[in-house]
């Protein structure tokens, strides 16, 4: 569904749900990572990129007051929301708590309406949770009458929300590139620096996301496990973030051994691919950017221990059905790959891998 169409549909339910105009529509994408991955939390080097998949929010006032009346048009579901409540395990967690945290400090005794309609899968590892927070900041900016709130400081709040409301002691990256980044280009992003470039996509390739068909569920302790093996492997280097080691140092990396040895390689290493995959993209070298990309993949299987056996299938034979790279993206544990090919051979490829594993969708072709 494109833009203008969701943005219809979720105007057209705010009335029918609420009686009244929305005052304000906006909307955030979801974003697939090109390369570069548990490295934000890190301190280290990402490169994502939004996508054409979206969620769109319209707000208005509400009749109760200290309440968000909200409808879900994917769920066809409403909620009453106390706004000084905590968090309930449940998809409304993401506007509470922007509520709660923006920055534009709107008035939690009054009463609001909101609409959400989403054309982003859940659980397929691109970032619907970002784009969530993004789009009600940005709800709450522009019914605070701020139409063109900073985009940096959007992703530093909605990230915010994930760590302190949520609970999800993610890095910047995804909050980032949804409301910082720029259709068909990917961000290169320092995620200690915050600094940021983009970088052209290659001509005559594409890169397609492709979604294994297996939720992706970051929040069973997985990901937080990995964040913390991360910090028991910059103690055991005596150093504060791995962001002070690179791939220059990958003796002193293997020589604390253990599982940390492992965490901090992927790290280094993966820093090390987004460096030269920016080079490739700025060069046009695509068949080293697939190489960089089949790297990272091992290096997360191997090193990172966070694909699963549905998603290595899927990489195999991405490649072998003549793809130049193919990884798993995102937090990782299933949802999507990331897949580079020829631009003359995308149809094809898409419909042989579709057919051999009826269990997966092509979300998007950029
Ligand atoms: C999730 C997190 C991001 C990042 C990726 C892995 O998407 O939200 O911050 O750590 O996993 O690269």
């Amino acid at each position: 569904m494109d833009t203008a169409m969701l943005r219809q549909n979720v105007s057209e339910s705010f009335e029918k749900q609420f009686g009244t105009a929305p005052t304000a529509i906006v909307s955030a994408p979801g974003r697939v990572n090109l390369l570069g991955e548990h490295t934000d939390y890190n301190g280290g080097f990402v490169l994502p990129m939004p996508l054409n998949l979206e969620i769109c929010i319209a707000i208005g006032p509400g009749p109760n007051p200290g309440h968000a009346e909200l409808y879900s048009l994917n769920f066809d579901a409403r909620a009453d929301v106390a706004l000084d409540g905590d968090k309930a395990d449940e998809w409304t967690d993401f506007i509470l708590g922007s509520f709660q945290l923006s920055p534009h400090e709107p008035d939690l005794k009054a009463g609001y309406c909101l609409a959400v309609g989403s054309s982003l899968p859940m659980g397929a590892g691109i970032s619907s949770s970002a784009a969530l927070e993004v789009a009600s900041l940005r709800a709450i900016a522009a019914y605070q009458g701020d139409k063109t709130p900073d985009p940096v400081a959007i992703a530093k709040n909605a990230r915010k929300v994930e760590n302190e409301f949520i609970g999800m002691p993610c890095g910047i990256m995804d909050q980032f590139a949804s409301s910082v980044g720029t259709h068909n280009m990917a961000l290169f992003l320092d995620t200690q620096r915050l600094d940021y470039e983009l970088a052209p996509l290659f001509p005559d390739h594409r890169f397609i996301t492709l979604h294994s068909g297996v939720t992706h569920k970051l929040t069973d302790g997985s990901y937080e496990q990995r964040v913390k093996e991360c910090n028991s492997a910059c103690e055991k280097l005596g150093i504060a973030s791995l962001r002070e080691v690179s791939a220059d140092d990958l003796d002193r990396i293997n020589a604390i051994g253990g599982v940390e040895a492992k965490r901090a390689r992927h790290v280094v290493t993966d820093n090390q691919r987004v460096l030269d995959g920016v080079e490739a993209l700025k060069s046009g070298n695509a068949e080293s950017f697939g190489k960089l990309m089949v790297q990272s993949h091992l290096s997360q299987k191997n090193d990172y221990e966070i694909t699963v056996d549905e998603t290595d299938t899927l990489v195999e034979m991405a490649l072998q059905m003549g793809a130049i790279g193919a990884r798993q993206t995102g937090g990782g544990f299933g949802g999507s790959i990331v897949v580079l090919v020829k631009e003359e051979l995308v149809d094809r490829w898409c419909e042989d891998m579709t057919t051999r594993f009826p269990e997966t969708t092509v979300l998007a072709i950029n």
